[in-house]
């Protein structure tokens, strides 16, 4: 096997005075899907805030090709994260933009070509999304589902290399989202990316997850396969994977 893109090491995190995780350690290899599940609340989004250096860790370390984040001078992590994409959670566009607009703020914020050449990247990104068609219009003219493919589209405008998605179908209805988990799967095959994806869909983590990472009381209770997972004798695990649908934790509203 490659060694890891990332290696997350004891990475300890929170807010103020207040410990979110701890005790986190695990890698993400080259080209693999790595799914984040627990309940709400639990700290999803803040490992990825974490691992996309947009918080800083209370200790702990976080190394991309070998080079911890977590020191980083904000130029140097400026550079290496033009090498990552993150999707948000609320899909964060801008209203005021339109889609082909919001697609191309990347490729602005890291001086990739001019108006035009950015133009014609972000239709491109577009395009791989099944939005070719849609840049002139606004954000708040698409359905939820399309929104999250600009989403998708932003997050890949640079041709990162690792893509972190929180929570792509939470919210949409279950063909919508299963629309998205094949733009991923799409995505990954085009793009060669490695992807973490954070989701409490059972039917998305059987369809993208190459390995499941589960987290529960600011810990990771689990980390390996669905098969695995399945197999786990950890109650909370069992819990979640042989859960009936809409029944178990993590499934919110
Ligand atoms: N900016 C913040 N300041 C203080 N506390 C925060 C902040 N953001 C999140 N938290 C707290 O950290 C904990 C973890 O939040 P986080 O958003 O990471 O959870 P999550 O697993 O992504 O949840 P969800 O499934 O609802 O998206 C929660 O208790 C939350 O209230
Ligand atoms: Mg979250």
């Amino acid at each position: 096997m490659k060694s890891p893109i990332i290696k997350v090491r004891d990475l300890k995190a929170g807010y103020g005075e207040t410990v979110i995780l701890e005790e986190i350690t695990f890698d993400i290899h080259p080209g693999e899907i790595l799914v984040v599940v627990g309940g709400s609340g639990c700290g999803k989004s803040t490992l990825l805030r974490h691992l996309v250096g947009l918080q800083p860790p209370l200790s702990g370390s976080i190394s991309y090709w070998g080079r911890d984040i977590t020191r980083m001078e904000e130029d140097e992590l400026g550079r290496l994260l033009h090498r990552v994409g993150l999707s948000f959670q609320g899909g964060a566009l801008f209203n005021s933009m339109t889609v082909g607009e919001n697609v191309a703020l990347p490729l602005e914020e890291y001086g990739i070509g001019d108006r035009e050449q950015r133009r014609i990247l972000a239709r491109m990104k577009l395009n791989l999304v099944g939005l070719g068609d849609q840049g002139r219009r606004y954000p708040e003219e698409l359905s939820g589902g399309m929104k999250k493919r600009v989403g998708f589209a932003r997050a890949i405008a640079a041709d990162p290399e690792v893509v972190f998605f929180d929570e792509p179908s939470a919210g949409l209805d279950p063909v919508i989202g299963a629309g998205l988990d094949q733009v991923i799967l799409e995505l990954r095959r085009l793009m060669d990316l490695t992807m973490v994806v954070v989701t409490h869909e059972l039917y998305s983590i059987r369809t993208v997850a190459d390995r499941i990472l589960m987290l529960d009381g600011g810990k990771i209770i689990f980390i390996g396969t669905l098969e695995e997972a399945e197999s786990s004798d950890h109650p909370r695990v069992r819990q979640f994977f042989l859960r009936q649908p809409d029944r178990g934790i993590g499934n919110r509203e």
